[in-house]
């Protein structure tokens, strides 16, 4: 089809990873795309979540190498940030990513359509300005948003979601994160590192919840040596703001509170799928508001898909690349492999960071698997002494076979020093289903991070360098 007919072979709502990665995807194949998107392409990911938040990371990266340079002998005043100036550097990180996204899309001749988008049924795509568009087949990748909570109206100010605090000109003095995921996590580490005084209230009994347990306590103690106050299975009940707006005391737990400058909320996200559809669509929505897919991204609709964030599976940006890919697969008729979504990378960028892949101990064992399990500290390894990132350890877990020797890694665990960049090799052990004997027989440089995992894997086979 000819881009200039308005009939285009895939029409995409939403122009976040999932639907310009269809969108990059298709065009790669020849296909005629256009994306309706009522912002900027990017989405969520680039404008308002995974990349500014990881460039403010880094900004508390940067504050905590200068606190800590004297151990290295070299002399430096004491760090003080200047939060306009990082969120200036945040935003041209932004732009420039934004510029460059946008200008990979034109080349491919992807036709950016601007506007509000709602999928009417039959392929038709109305968007908010009237006009009407139609596809052979229709993506609709419309992400997620906030999820908020009753008692806690986000007004930007006192109370915030992660849209607001990641515009923020300057940092509060003292913070409330409500929930401990990822996002709460992320904030609450940059945040600390900054000089705010944060308290992290979570519902359940752990943060970070559905991460190895050895895992999330690495996380729990170095945010508690630095001063976070972490509430885990505590409710909050809601919050009583100062009468001369300076901030707010929050309510948790049995009758404890806390004052604060500022309150952030990060429970969760939920898929943006109200107004979507049109009364003649018949595209299934579950009663949490996800649309329904099978494993091809196909939803009730014959010719109609969604992926990302809008549909129930993990929302991580690359796994809506991982959809992407696999609904265009489909729309060409090729072979498509399906996304296993047990065994999908995950990468949380706290301080120490964490990242992994497969099966936790904890869900192997619940699942009355047979397991060996190995780690390795980083605090024995050559690299994080030199650094000086000694927190953190990779957890190896494979099947015990019969005879008591290790079969299939199922899950690969790290907490510390950029693991999020070393999380691939264990990635593809999980996926490639290797055994350790397979895996150590592959050489790790030395002195590197990257080789505690050669070592944990070593001492799978039953005999380790250093690992016993
Ligand atoms: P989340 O689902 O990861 O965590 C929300 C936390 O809030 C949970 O621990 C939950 O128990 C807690 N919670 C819910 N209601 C509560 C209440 N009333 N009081 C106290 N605690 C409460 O959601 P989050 O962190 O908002 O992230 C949203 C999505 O974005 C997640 O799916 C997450 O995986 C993804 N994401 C991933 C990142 C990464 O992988 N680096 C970074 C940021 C987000």
């Amino acid at each position: 089809m000819s881009p200039t007919s308005d009939i285009y072979d895939v029409l995409v709502i939403g122009g976040g990873p999932g639907g310009y990665a269809a969108a990059l995807y298709g065009a790669s194949a020849g296909l005629s795309v256009a994306v309706v998107e009522k912002d900027k392409v990017g989405g969520t990911c680039l404008h308002r979540g995974c990349v500014p938040a990881k460039e403010f990371l880094e900004t508390a990266a940067a504050f905590r190498a200068v606190g800590g340079a004297s151990e290295f002998g070299i002399s430096v005043s004491e760090p003080k940030i200047d939060f306009s100036i990082s969120q200036a550097r945040k935003q041209k990180v932004v732009d420039q990513l934004w510029k460059g996204l946008s200008g990979l899309m034109k080349g491919r001749k992807i036709e950016t359509i601007e506007g509000v988008g709602r999928y009417l049924g039959s392929g038709r795509v109305e968007v908010s300005d009237g006009r009407i568009f139609e596809g052979q087949n229709v993506i609709l990748a419309s992400g997620s948003v906030p999820r908020s909570i009753p008692g806690f109206e986000v007004d930007g100010k006192i109370v915030m979601t992660s849209d607001e605090v990641l515009s923020l000109e300057s940092l509060p003095a003292s913070v409330a994160v409500i929930g401990g995921g990822a996002i709460g996590c992320e904030f609450a580490s940059m945040m600390a590192d900054l000089g705010s005084k944060v308290t992290v209230l979570e519902a359940l009994p752990q943060i970070l919840t559905g991460v190895d347990k050895d895992v999330a306590d690495v996380v729990l103690k170095s945010f508690r040596r630095r001063g976070i106050n972490v509430h885990a299975g505590v409710a909050v009940s809601g919050h009583t703001p100062n009468p001369d707006g300076t901030g707010t005391a929050v309510h948790f737990g049995e009758q404890q509170s806390v004052s604060v400058e500022a309150v952030i909320v990060s429970v969760g996200r939920r898929p943006n799928s109200e107004g979507l559809l049109g009364p003649d669509a018949s595209v299934d929505i579950d009663q949490r508001g996800f649309v329904v897919v099978d494993q091809f991204m196909r939803t009730s609709e014959q010719g109609v898909y969604a992926i990302g964030d809008l549909v129930a599976t993990a929302q991580l940006a690359h796994v809506g690349f991982a959809e992407a890919v696999v609904a265009i697969k489909h729309i060409l008729g090729e072979p498509a492999v399906p996304v296993d979504y047990s065994k999908v990378p995950w990468c949380i960028y706290c301080h120490p960071e964490v990242a992994f892949a497969g099966m936790t101990e904890e869900a192997a064992r619940a699942a009355g698997v047979d397991i060996i399990v190995k780690k390795d500290p980083f605090g024995g390894n050559s690299r994080a002494r030199i650094v000086g990132e000694t927190d953190g350890l990779v957890k190896v877990v494979a099947e015990r076979m019969p005879d008591g020797s290790a079969g299939r890694i199922l899950g690969v665990h790290m907490v510390g020093p950029w693991v999020t960049e070393q999380l691939g090799q264990g990635y593809l052990a999980v996926n490639w289903e290797a055994t350790p004997e397979e895996v150590s027989q592959f050489i790790q440089p030395h002195p590197t991070l990257s080789e505690a995992f050669g070592e944990t894997v070593m001492a799978l086979t039953g005999r380790g360098l250093h690992v016993g």
